[in-house]
């Protein structure tokens, strides 16, 4: 989907500059070209030289540098590639897009452009959440420009939390649906996935088989289509899908947080397996054997994620969907938790030991909508997230 294609790419000045580097070269592998451009900060963190010999075409820096004016002045520069992608974008650049503001050389191939622009924000977790950058990113998004990333994690600067810069092949996965413009493009859709694993005390807790598979295939599929992917999930093993903004959570309490959190959204995919009960007070010290008595625990119940979200009054999204994991009256009790649950479609199936599907590479689903039940024949996960990413594109293409 690359091959051909022309990047513009602008490195911020910001410590993930370095994975910059790389990211010029996984374009090049798919055979696009780059043509790189250098804020002044960029330039403090990787040398032209370098960015310059990886791309193997000159790295642009001075809005003022006539040469550059004689061989390709910045409104072509803005406008001769097909697609614009700002790694790392850093808190001030988001600033200056927001505001219109052009004073050197990146902002003003921003502002001039009229090509579609994906950034990839990498910053401090403080400079992250505070609110005149949640200001900008609102103002971004209304702006029609993309994000990929930050995730979460550790960062450079010793702090954890979002912020970090997305790794250069969701970038590039990114590219892609961008370039794709594909039939989600501009809507932002949320997939829990995986177990959750609730403590008992420092060392123990209660989870369950949950792999996340289908899950993560279900994002992919998403993404595919060029969706914005906020991808909340509990501990998997599964791998996480490129592409999507990736959060981590370990327990049913923090997956409902993460995803209230990343709302408004046009839909939502619920395919965790979110524990039902957690232990009701969970021990702040290793639970000892003293040799006479067992210890007893007490359980509580989680939240229900699926159907809080669905009962929501404002922010609920359009498309609200669940998952049924049932053992025996497969259609008959998912046809009751659709209603139960308030949501609008369930992805029902069997998950009997014989049916090897819990864990597996195979599944075979029935979806219940309001209009009744349609079974679908067995196939792999990776085909069921691509059918119901087609069947989320055609809703939500209708409901405008
Ligand atoms: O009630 P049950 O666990 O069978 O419902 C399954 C559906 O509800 C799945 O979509 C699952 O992700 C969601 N769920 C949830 N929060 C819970 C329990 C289930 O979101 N606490």
């Amino acid at each position: 989907m690359l091959a051909g294609r022309s990047i513009l790419l602008i490195i911020g000045g910001g410590i993930a500059a370095y994975k910059a580097l790389d990211l010029i070269r996984r374009i090049g592998e798919r055979g696009a070209r780059v043509t790189p451009v250098l804020t002044r900060a960029g330039a403090e963190f990787v040398t032209p030289l370098s960015v310059s010999a990886l791309a193997g075409r000159k790295a642009y820096q001075d809005l003022f540098d006539l040469t550059d004016e004689a061989e390709m002045g910045h409104i072509e520069l803005s406008r001769s590639a097909d697609l614009i992608v700002v790694a790392p974008a850093t808190a001030d650049l988001m600033a200056k897009m927001a505001n219109g503001i052009a004073n050197d050389l990146a902002s003003t191939l921003l502002l001039a452009t009229d090509t579609p622009v994906l950034i990839a924000p990498a910053m401090n977790v403080r400079m992250w959440t505070h609110a005149a950058t949640q200001r900008n990113i609102a103002t971004l998004k209304g702006d029609g420009i993309g994000f990929v990333g930050p995730n979460e994690g550790d960062m450079a600067c010793g702090e954890f939390g979002p912020g970090r810069m997305a790794e250069p092949l969701e970038i590039v996965a990114a590219m892609e649906a961008a370039l794709a413009g594909g039939p989600l493009a501009g809507r932002h859709v949320i997939v829990t996935s995986g177990p959750t694993h609730e403590p008992i005390d420092p060392v123990r807790y209660l989870a369950n088989r949950s792999s996340g598979a289908q899950g993560s295939a279900i994002a992919a599929a998403l993404v595919a289509l060029g969706a914005e992917v906020t991808f909340v999930t509990g501990p998997a093993s599964a791998p996480e899908p490129a592409g999507a903004r990736i959060v981590r959570v370990e327990t049913a309490r923090q997956m409902l947080a993460a995803v209230e959190a990343a709302l408004p959204a046009d839909a939502a995919v619920f395919a965790a397996a979110v524990a039902d009960w957690r232990v009701k007070s969970r021990s702040d010290q290793k639970i000892k054997k003293d040799g006479a008595t067992l210890p007893r625990l007490e359980f509580t119940e989680n939240p229900d994620i699926l159907a809080t979200i669905a009962a929501r009054k404002a922010g609920r999204p359009a498309l609200v969907i669940g998952f049924a994991a049932e053992t025996e009256n497969v259609l008959a009790n998912a046809t009751a938790k659709r209603a139960r649950k308030g949501c609008d479609w369930i992805v029902a199936n069997d998950v009997s030991p014989a049916t090897g599907i819990m864990g597996g590479a195979e599944n075979a689903v029935t979806l219940i909508t309001a209009e009744g039940a349609e079974d679908w024949p067995r196939m792999r996960k990776s085909e069921v997230a691509a059918k119901l990413a087609d069947r989320i594109a055609a809703a939500l293409g209708q409901e405008i």
